[in-house]
């Protein structure tokens, strides 16, 4: 079985989840799969909050209505992806750039629901480039500061954010505590959001893989 039918089965499996309201949605390719399943039940809930340009066309194709947060309140649940998730659920996210408004949609709900392919979950994080948003003018400032956190920011370039920001994205981190990671790196001035979620990591891992779906709460 390949990655993107493991990301499908974990997308579908997140769908027991969805009982009504208002939906928190997420970005990415395992996402696009669970906006697609969303779509079948679209006449079930009352809309859904978006964290991207990206996803917010998608569900506007399926017909789904897309709410702006601050009319939408809390919500009941988030569903969104991940580029590494440690046992704990502390996630990196952000693979798509999308991390900003994503942390905010998931700090605005009850309920955060990952959905990956199996080989997300890894032992420590830091595997996967650190994704963190930054403000244009502060791009060098920023990366000094991560290479004396012990990472390699790269920039990517060509790339802006739905913000109008950049993305450095850090190799070489070996995350041993990522609360205190994510806490620093957010102190430095500059930065807009780090793609380290860990005070707000997921409240229950959904995986897709060889044998079938995992589900995964935190240690
Ligand atoms: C986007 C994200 C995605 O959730 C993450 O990159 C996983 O993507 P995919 O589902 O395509 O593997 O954080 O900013």
């Amino acid at each position: 079985m390949n990655a993107d039918e493991m990301k499908k089965m974990a997308a579908e499996a997140a769908l027991e989840y969805v009982d009504g309201g208002i939906v928190g949605v997420g970005t990415g390719s395992t996402v696009n799969h669970f906006i697609d399943y969303l779509a079948t039940i679209k006449h079930k809930i009352d809309g859904a909050v978006s964290s991207s340009e990206v996803s917010t066309e998608r569900m506007k194709g399926h017909g789904i209505p897309v709410m702006d947060l601050n009319a939408a309140g809390e919500l009941d649940i988030y569903v969104d992806g991940a580029d590494e998730s440690d046992h704990n659920l502390a996630l990196i996210k952000g693979g798509g750039g999308a991390l900003t408004r994503e942390k905010i949609v998931a700090g605005a709900s009850r309920k955060f629901v990952c959905i990956a392919d199996g080989t997300k979950l890894v032992d420590i994080l830091g595997k996967f480039p650190l994704p963190v948003e930054v403000i244009p003018m502060a791009r060098s400032h920023v990366a000094r500061q991560l290479v004396k956190l012990g990472g390699t920011p790269v920039w990517r370039e060509d790339f802006i954010t739905d913000n109008g920001n950049v993305i450095l994205d850090v190799h070489n981190l070996e995350i041993m505590k990522p609360i205190e990671m994510e806490n620093r790196i957010n102190a430095i001035a500059g930065v807009v959001t780090t793609g380290l979620f860990a005070m707000r990591g997921a409240d229950v891992l959904i995986l897709g893989t060889g044998d079938g779906v995992k589900t995964v709460l935190p240690k």
